[in-house]
C-alpha cells in the first residue's frame, strides 16, 4: 500500500444535533491522500450524520470542516467536484430513465469536461472499474447489484475528486460481490491515489480496506488507530464488545 499523503479532508471537533438530541458530538479526523479512513459503529451511533457532515450536505452545529486546508462551502463549485460519494442503495442513486452513457455524461457534464470529450472520457471511466463499452447503453436498473455499484464509482470518479465519501457502500451486495467491489476500489485508489472516507458496520470489511479507523458510539468517537491495532488490541470496551462479536477478528 502507498503511504498516506497530504490531509485533504479535515474535520475539527463537528458536532450536530436533531430536535435537541446529539447526532454526532465533537468529531474529529484528518483524511488524507491514498488513504482509507473506516468509520464502524452500531446504528445510530453518527456515521451518516459523520458522513453528510464531510459531503458538505449537512451543516454541522459546532466545529468545521476543511478541504486542503481551506473552509468547505458547499457553494464552492471546485470544492463540491472534489468530495463525491458512494451510497449503500444504489437503485436509489440512479434516475430509472436514464442510460449509463446518461448517467456519466451528465457527471462529466458538472465536471467541465466539454461535451465532444464526454462519450471517450466515459468508455475510461467505465474501464476502471471493470466495465466495458458496451454498458453504455444499459439502464442502471437492469444491471446487477455489483454492476450497479460500479457505475455508482465511475459516477464518482468522474470529476477526478481528491475524496469519495463511501456509506454502506456494499452492504447490500451479496459477499462474494462484496470481495469484487472491495478489490475495486483498492485498485481505484492504487490507479488515482483518491482518498476514502469509508463508512461501515461491518469490521470484517472495515478490517479488509481501511487504513485506519474511528469507533463511533451514541455519536462520539471513542477509539481510533491502526485497523490492525484498534482491532487486535481494543482499548475501548465498546470496540472490545464490537471485536469479540466477529470471532474472525478476535482470533486473528
Ligand atoms: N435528519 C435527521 N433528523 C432527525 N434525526 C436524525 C436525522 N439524521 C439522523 N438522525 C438521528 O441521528 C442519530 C444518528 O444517525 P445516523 O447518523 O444516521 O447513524 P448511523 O449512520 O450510524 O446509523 C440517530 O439517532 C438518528 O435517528
Ligand atoms: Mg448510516
Amino acid at each position: 500500500r502507498r503511504a498516506a499523503g497530504e490531509v485533504v479532508l479535515r474535520a475539527r471537533g463537528v458536532g450536530k444535533s436533531f430536535g435537541g438530541r446529539a447526532a454526532v458530538r465533537e468529531v474529529s479526523f484528518a483524511l488524507r491522500a491514498a488513504e482509507t479512513l473506516g468509520i464502524v459503529g452500531e446504528s445510530g451511533s453518527g456515521k451518516t450524520t459523520t458522513a453528510r457532515i464531510a459531503l458538505g450536505l449537512t451543516a454541522p452545529d459546532t466545529g468545521a470542516v476543511e478541504i486542503h486546508g481551506r473552509p468547505w462551502t458547499r457553494g464552492d463549485r471546485a470544492q463540491r467536484r472534489d468530495v463525491q460519494v458512494v451510497y449503500q442503495d444504489t437503485l436509489a442513486a440512479f434516475d430509472p430513465r436514464y442510460t449509463v452513457a446518461k448517467v456519466l455524461a451528465e457527471a462529466l457534464a458538472v465536471a467541465g469536461v466539454p461535451r465532444e470529450h464526454r462519450r471517450a472520457r466515459s468508455v475510461e471511466l467505465l474501464e476502471l472499474v471493470g466495465l466495458g463499452a458496451e454498458h453504455l447503453s444499459r439502464r442502471p436498473l437492469k444491471l446487477s447489484g455489483g454492476q450497479r455499484q460500479r457505475v455508482a464509482i465511475a459516477r464518482a470518479l468522474a470529476p477526478s475528486p481528491s475524496v469519495i465519501v463511501c456509506d454502506e457502500p456494499v452492504s447490500a451486495l451479496d459477499v462474494s460481490v462484496q470481495a469484487q467491489v472491495l478489490d475495486l476500489l483498492e485498485d481505484v485508489q492504487r490507479e488515482t491515489g483518491v482518498a476514502y472516507l469509508f463508512i461501515s458496520h461491518d469490521l470484517g470489511v472495515v478490517h479488509h480496506l481501511c487504513d485506519r479507523v474511528l469507533v463511533m458510539k451514541d455519536g462520539s468517537v471513542v477509539e481510533e488507530g491502526p485497523v490492525g491495532t484498534v482491532f487486535s488490541e481494543p482499548a475501548h470496551p465498546y470496540t472490545k464488545e464490537l471485536v469479540a462479536a466477529i470471532p474472525r477478528l478476535a482470533a486473528a
